[in-house]
């Protein structure tokens, strides 16, 4: 694989440069998305299934209530993922097509990733097996070092993130935690990520790397072949965290080198820990756990996947958690009955430029916006 760091190298792995000349922006609202499904709830945007009315098309739309957003203190975490998610052309990373905004909320709208995400998985078949472990981990570790590369470091890995598409690859979603970095060795202070996951040196306060998304990923490949968590944490809800059992115990079952690349992942030193060396993610591809596999062909999506999912058309979210698709689909603020049209304004202050579209202008053509 070339050097990622390379900006000038047709690497596809490489975030593209802007086009130049990039089309007026259409003046999408959110009438012009209907909304099908809620397919998922967090703690600051719900996720919904829609379907562009224009040309019919399915999209994932993430709706952040402008309010809540700002109550939470969470605008630039906002803004950080628009941009990230924008950015990023990666085969395993979720792309954004659009975004824009009404005068009280932001719409992220989102290719629609059908298989659901690895927690409905790992929920629904308890363990994976090795092979099925190795292959989901093989496709996070190529999307890590693709941001790492490009000095994004991601801070919220785990199985919510992380979906499948239709053809068994996954996809990596929600960079609303994520940084744009200087390099990925600075440090960073910000105390956030998801507590199950969460490296101990974010809590430490004496600073982090990038290396902490290695630390998910040892947590996650634990998670995913024995069904529980490695560590047992105390956390009273106030930033005091403490894992109490620092020794991991692994079943006589698990795979030697699976064993081997988890303890050297759930390093609480992070200088010591596999990933954060001279060779960055190279010392994590070339562990031995990965012997039989050819990353190339991982890049390139030629591993065969272990799963692919089964779906009768392109709203069936079987892959979905059963609650949310009991939930009303307007549920989450009685706004959605307000005229979208009436409170368009993209000039508002806090979020200049937010509005963003994906496609070339011969896609919006096709679109029929083709007049905007
Ligand atoms: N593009 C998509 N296609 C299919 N499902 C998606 C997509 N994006 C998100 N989802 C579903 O919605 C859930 C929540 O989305 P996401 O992780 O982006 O938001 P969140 O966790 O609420 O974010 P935040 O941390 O900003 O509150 C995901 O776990 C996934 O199940
Ligand atoms: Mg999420």
């Amino acid at each position: 694989m070339g050097n990622l760091c390379n900006k000038n190298s047709q690497d596809p792995s490489v975030i593209p440069n802007q086009p130049e000349e990039t089309p007026p922006p259409p003046k999408l609202t959110e009438a012009d998305f209907t909304k099908i499904k809620l397919i998922g709830k967090g703690s600051y945007g719900n996720v919904y299934l829609v379907r562009y009315n224009k040309n019919k098309q399915i999209y994932a739309m993430k709706i952040y209530i402008k309010s809540d957003i700002r109550e939470k203190n969470q605008e630039s975490n906002t803004k950080t993922e628009r941009n990230l998610m924008t950015q990023i052309n990666f085969p395993f990373i979720v792309s954004v097509k659009f975004a824009f905004q009404t005068e009280s909320k932001l719409f992220l709208v989102q290719e629609f990733i059908q298989g659901g995400d690895l927690f409905f998985h790992m929920h629904s078949c308890k363990k994976f097996s090795n092979e099925k472990a190795k292959f989901y981990t093989v496709e996070i570790i190529l999307a890590i070092e693709y941001l790492h590369n490009n000095n994004m470091i991601y801070r919220d890995l785990k199985p919510e993130n992380i979906l499948i598409g239709n053809d068994g690859h996954i996809k990596l979603t929600d960079f609303g935690l994520s940084k744009m970095v200087e390099s990925i060795n600075n440090k960073s202070y910000t105390i956030c990520g998801t507590i199950q996951y969460l490296a101990p040196e974010i809590m430490g306060g004496e600073g982090y790397d990038a290396s902490v998304d290695w630390w998910s990923l040892g947590v996650m490949l634990y998670e995913m072949l024995t069904n529980k968590l490695p560590f047992k944490f105390k956390y009273d809800g106030n930033y005091n965290f403490e894992i109490y059992r620092r020794n991991i115990i692994f079943p006589s079952w698990m795979d030697e080198n699976a064993k081997d690349l988890i303890s050297k992942l759930l390093v609480f030193d992070p200088n010591k820990r596999i990933g954060n060396g001279e060779n960055k993610s190279d010392e994590i591809k070339k562990h031995p756990y990965f012997s039989d596999i050819d990353w190339n062909k991982a890049l390139n999506k030629e591993l065969v996947p272990p799963f692919i999912p089964k779906v009768d058309d392109d709203v069936d979210i079987k892959y979905f958690e059963k609650s949310l698709k009991e939930s009303p689909v307007f549920d989450d603020n009685s706004e959605y009955l307000v005229n979208a049209e009436e409170n368009e304004n993209d000039d508002d202050d806090n979020y200049d430029g937010f509005t963003f579209i994906a496609t070339s202008y011969r896609e919006l053509k096709d679109m029929g916006k083709e007049d905007i």
